[in-house]
């Protein structure tokens, strides 16, 4: 059907898909007295800020949080009490938490169902970079094309010298959410933990391990991990100017 010149483009309705969110992490390199997703940020817990953010996600059909055996936190927050909101217990790395949501998921939705995996550190994911992502390929994951002149250092023994400069045109930083069918992933990420652990540090690492090749959406920088004390400063900063970020973002490139 053809869209009159003078109308908005029908904004179009995503289907239905489930978000995953790891926060099983103990936050080691943030160094605090407990885990960094349980840390506050502007007036809340970081958790609290990615959890809304996830519940407002269009056309979502409901989370599951993996979180760490001896959680006391969690069902404290006003986000628990979602009736789209599940837990489950998380494992010893980031990715059989993933796979313990997975499988709690496989028992409940079909297998094509489309699955988000979301880290709890990264409370400040754009609208606008959610709806690309929904948009794209059935495996795809967010990712900022590299703007600095990339270095590879020679080896890890002493002060590190750079080996080469390496061509950035085709370098992109991983975030997340990234994006993938319910059976696609659990089965790349059961084989990719058996066949090479060290490799699975995302998603997208299993996905093509299996051979395939997830879709890389642009996203706004702003959602970055946070992992270190001073994340937490910017973070408190841009939360503040969010409403100015996602305007500028609507318009350029972040
Ligand atoms: N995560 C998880 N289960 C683990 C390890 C990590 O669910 N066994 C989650 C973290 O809670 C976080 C996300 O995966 O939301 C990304 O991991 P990372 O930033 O590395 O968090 P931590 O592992 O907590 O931090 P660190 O590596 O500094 O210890
Ligand atoms: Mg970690």
């Amino acid at each position: 059907m053809n869209t009159p010149a003078n109308s908005p483009e029908p904004t179009p309705v995503a289907t239905s898909y489930w978000a995953i969110v790891p926060a099983a992490g103990s936050g080691k390199r943030m160094g605090a007295g407990k885990p960094k997703q349980y840390l506050p940020l502007a007036g809340k817990p970081l958790i609290a800020h990615t959890l809304e953010n996830i519940l407002q996600w269009p056309g979502l059909a409901g989370v599951i949080v993996a979180i760490a055996a001896d959680d006391s936190e969690f069902e404290h927050l006003a986000a628990a009490q979602d009736s789209r909101v599940h837990t489950v217990t998380g494992g010893a790395e980031r990715a059989d938490s993933v796979l313990a949501a997975l499988d709690f998921l496989s028992e409940r939705a079909a297998p094509e169902t489309s699955v988000l995996v979301h880290d709890a550190a990264r409370p400040m994911v754009s609208r606008k970079d959610i709806e690309s992502l929904l948009a794209a390929g059935a495996t795809a994951l967010l990712a900022q094309p590299a703007s600095d002149t990339i270095k590879q250092s020679r080896d890890k023994s002493g002060e590190p010298t750079v080996e080469q400069t390496l061509p950035r045109d085709r370098i992109w930083l991983a975030q997340t959410p990234q994006k993938a069918p319910l059976a696609v992933l659990l089965n790349a990420l059961k084989t990719g933990l058996a066949q090479a652990p060290e490799t699975i540090t995302d998603e997208a690492s299993a996905l093509e391990l299996a051979g395939y090749h997830p879709q890389l959406v642009p996203a706004c920088r702003s959602n970055f991990k946070i992992t270190h004390p001073a994340d937490l400063i910017l973070a408190e900063a841009l939360l503040q100017h969010r409403q100015t970020l996602e305007k500028l973002q609507s318009g350029t490139d972040t």
